[in-house]
């Protein structure tokens, strides 16, 4: 697997293939778990190159300890991704990505006022920043993003049509451990007590749904999550919304199959989690 930090180097390396290969890419923040590793094999059946990013994007992050804290695995992400066939791997700098302060400042509308847009102020700045960088820089063909994090799904779908970006976006599964857990770079920052609890996620994600199925209204079900959270004080629920799943905004009723999304937000500890459902 080859291994580029500098972005000279990945384009001299890219440029005489773009023409015969397609690519795929795979941009990730490290600390790669199995959710990474099934991006990286989706991409390698669709395309001839599958290329990864390792970059923590300090842009994205608004809290500084959340950014400190941040797991950093390189070595042990390089062989992951070489294991399951990755042809190469773009670690850049913070430098050689940002020599100075961006300036630029994406907007997102109505996608970045609820759930992760208003609770993280900033971050779909950042990340729209660095994706449009990477998607500059690597020109692949496809990307690969993890369900886990649909509202950031939704924010790169808006990028890719605002800017007229030629890529495909590919939305993949959420990958989960056995108690449902939904797999996060944050959760080696669990105690050990507190993975044991943090599959209660699902639960609600599933009893919520659950509940839609069987009529009740969008009021009762976040009530009932409420009273849920409530009775887990290790848990402080943050949000819980029912969404359109691509324009993220909250609904009043469930819409046609595959278009809502149960949402949610909880700090466990010192560690903040989000999983969804889609039915
Ligand atoms: O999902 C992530 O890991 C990050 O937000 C991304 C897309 C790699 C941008 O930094």
């Amino acid at each position: 697997m080859n291994r580029f930090t500098t972005i000279t180097d990945l384009r001299q390396y890219f440029l005489p293939l773009r023409s015969t290969h397609t690519i795929g890419l795979v941009p990730t923040m490290g600390a790669l778990h199995k959710g990474h590793l099934q991006l990286v094999e989706n991409a390698r059946q669709e395309n001839d190159l599958v290329i990864a990013s390792i970059f923590v994007n300090p842009v994205q992050f608004n809290n500084p300890d959340d950014l400190a804290r941040y797991p950093r695995t390189l070595e042990d992400d390089c062989q992951q991704l070489e294991s399951v066939g990755c042809d190469a791997v773009f670690a850049p700098s913070v430098d050689e990505m940002y020599p100075e302060q961006p300036t630029l400042r994406l907007n997102f509308g109505e996608l970045e006022t609820v759930m992760e847009g208003a609770f993280r102020p900033g971050h779909f700045n950042g990340v729209g920043l660095v994706v449009a960088k990477l998607f500059n820089i690597v020109q692949p063909n496809r990307a690969y993003f993890g369900q886990k994090d649909l509202q950031q799904v939704a924010v790169v779908r808006r990028l890719i049509r605002d800017l007229s970006f030629p890529v495909e976006l590919v939305r993949c599964p959420i990958i989960r451990e056995t108690a449902g857990l939904a797999m996060s770079s944050r959760n080696r920052n669990l105690t050990a007590d507190e993975r044991n609890q943090a599959p209660a996620l699902f639960e609600a994600l599933n009893m919520a749904h659950d509940l839609l199925r069987e009529g009740e209204s969008i009021v009762q079900v976040k009530a009932a999550v409420d009273s849920f959270f409530n009775s887990r004080p290790h848990f402080r629920l943050e949000y819980l919304e029912i969404a359109n799943a691509d324009t993220m905004q909250p609904v009043d009723e469930v819409l046609a199959p595959g278009q809502t999304a149960i949402c949610l937000a909880a700090h466990l500890g010192k560690v903040r989690l989000i999983d969804n459902l889609v039915f």
